[in-house]
C-alpha cells in the first residue's frame, strides 16, 4: 500500500458558476496541494489556464463514447478533453448509471476512449441500498468491475482507477465507516488479484460517498482506501483543502 499514492479528485458535479469556478480553485492553486478537481465541461478550458504550473489537474465528468469528432450532438469526445488540458475522466458515476441509463458496456467504451487519448479513468462502481440489505453488495460492485476488466482486459487497470461510491453514502451525510469500506477495497482488489496481483497492488481504489473534512483522515488511515472521490465538500473551498491535506 506504501506504494500507492493518495489521490483526492473534487466532483462538483453540475455546480459552480463561472465566478464560483474560478473562486473555489483559486485556494488550492495558492495552498500548493496536489489534487484534481471535475469542474463541469464548460469551465475546464478556462480552468485549464488558472491551474496552469500548479500542482492541481482536471478531471472531466464524463466523456463520450465515440471517438474524435463527428457529427453526435451534445457530446464531448476524449480527444477533445485531452486537447483542454483534462487529465482524468471520471466514468460510470452512479447518478450517469442511474438517470442517464448508462451500462457497464458503455462505461467500458468510454473508459478505453479515455485512455487512448492519454488520459486516465476514474471508473466508478457502486451498490444500491436495496442491493447492501440484500446481502449482493460485493457481488455486485466486483461484477460491475469486473465487466471493465473483461471488455478492456485487466491490464487496462494498470493505467486506471476505480472509485468506490456506495449509492446510499452519496450526497445524504451517510458515509460507510472506515471498516465497511475498507472490506469493499480489499475484496475488490482481491478480485483483481485473481487475474493479475501486480496490477491489483499497484491499483489505486478511491472511496467517495459523504466524504467530509472531518472523517477523511479515518477512511484515508485504512489500507486499501488511496483517497477519496469528493462530491458536496469539494464545493466548499477550506473543506476540500483539508480533505487534501489529510492525503
Ligand atoms: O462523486 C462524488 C460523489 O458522488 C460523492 O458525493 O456529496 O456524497 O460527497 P458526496
Amino acid at each position: 500500500s506504501h506504494s500507492r499514492q493518495k489521490l483526492v479528485i473534487g466532483n462538483w458535479k453540475m455546480n459552480g458558476g463561472y465566478r464560483s469556478a474560478q473562486a473555489l480553485l483559486q485556494p488550492l492553486v495558492t495552498a500548493g496541494v496536489s489534487a484534481v478537481v471535475a469542474p463541469p465541461f464548460v469551465y475546464l478550458s478556462e480552468s485549464a489556464r488558472q491551474l496552469a504550473g500548479s500542482s492541481v489537474s482536471l478531471a472531466a465528468q464524463d466523456v463520450a463514447a465515440e471517438a474524435g469528432y463527428g457529427a453526435f450532438t451534445g457530446e464531448v469526445s476524449a480527444r477533445m478533453l485531452a486537447e483542454a488540458g483534462v487529465r482524468y475522466v471520471i466514468v460510470g458515476h452512479s447518478e450517469r448509471r442511474q438517470y442517464y441509463g448508462e451500462t457497464d458496456a458503455q462505461v467500458a467504451e468510454k473508459s478505453l476512449r479515455t485512455v487512448e487519448e492519454g488520459m486516465i479513468p476514474v471508473i466508478c462502481v457502486g451498490e444500491t441500498l436495496a442491493q447492501r440489505e440484500a446481502g449482493q453488495a460485493f457481488a455486485v460492485v466486483s461484477a460491475q468491475l469486473m465487466a471493465i476488466a473483461d471488455c478492456c482486459g485487466v491490464d487496462f487497470l494498470a493505467g486506471a482507477v476505480v472509485a468506490y461510491e456506495p449509492v446510499w453514502a452519496i450526497g445524504t451525510g451517510r458515509t460507510a465507516t472506515p471498516d465497511d469500506a475498507q472490506a469493499m477495497h480489499a475484496h475488490l482488489r482481491g478480485v483483481i488479484a485473481g487475474r493479475n496481483p501486480g496490477i491489483a497492488a499497484g491499483l489505486r481504489i478511491l472511496y467517495g460517498g459523504s466524504v467530509k473534512a472531518d472523517n477523511a483522515a479515518s477512511l484515508f488511515a485504512m489500507p486499501d482506501i488511496d483517497g477519496a472521490l469528493v462530491g458536496g465538500a469539494s464545493l466548499l473551498a477550506n473543506d476540500f483543502l483539508a480533505i487534501c491535506r489529510a492525503a
